[in-house]
């Protein structure tokens, strides 16, 4: 089983929207996602991702299985805004394969934020990111979600 991350070109940004959509509607659990009911879509705006930021697929033997949404703060300053793989690949270790290709990617100062309300996000980010940094690594919880937040140095 071979995992990759492949840059999102713009030829591909409808299936990232499709895949986007499911996701939305798996955090909608947790989070207020923004639907709206004239479209029956979820709201979430990609430009930028085809900008000065990045839209990653998540491949499985060159099968997309998901996404991450990397934001670039700029001077080596990076944070993961979205990550989602599809239930028929989930449990399998290709979330925490993926995030790790991207952190030896990109190397700086990373800020995770994960979903509010969510202890699934909070367990996955806690274990790769502990597991990537042998425990080096600072956690809070903030603001009016109380939401986790990682940070760390590569
Ligand atoms: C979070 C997500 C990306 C994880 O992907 P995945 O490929 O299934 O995760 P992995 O198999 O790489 O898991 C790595 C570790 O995190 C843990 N983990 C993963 N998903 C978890 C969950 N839902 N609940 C608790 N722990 C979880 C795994 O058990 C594993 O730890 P282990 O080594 O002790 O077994 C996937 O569940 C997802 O897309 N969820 C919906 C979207 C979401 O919440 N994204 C996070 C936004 S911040």
């Amino acid at each position: 089983m071979n995992v990759d991350i492949k840059k999102v070109s713009k030829t591909n940004r409808g299936k990232l929207e499709k895949l986007l959509q499911l996701y939305l509607h798996e955090l909608s659990y947790y989070f207020p996602a923004d639907y709206d009911p004239n479209t029956c879509t979820y709201k979430y705006n990609i430009d930028k991702y085809f900008e000065d930021n990045y839209a990653y697929f998540i491949t499985v033997d060159n099968n997309i299985c998901g996404f991450i949404l990397l934001d670039d703060n700029k001077n080596d300053n990076y944070e993961i805004s979205e990550i989602f793989v599809v239930n028929n690949y989930k449990f399998k270790k290709i979330g925490e394969s993926a995030v790790t290709k991207m952190f030896n990617k990109y190397r700086g100062n990373w800020t995770i934020k994960a979903v509010p309300n969510s202890p699934l996000a909070e367990s996955f980010w806690t274990k790769t990111i502990n597991n990537y940094t042998n425990g080096n690594y600072k956690s809070d919880h903030t603001g009016k979600y109380n939401r986790a937040e990682f940070y760390f140095n590569n």
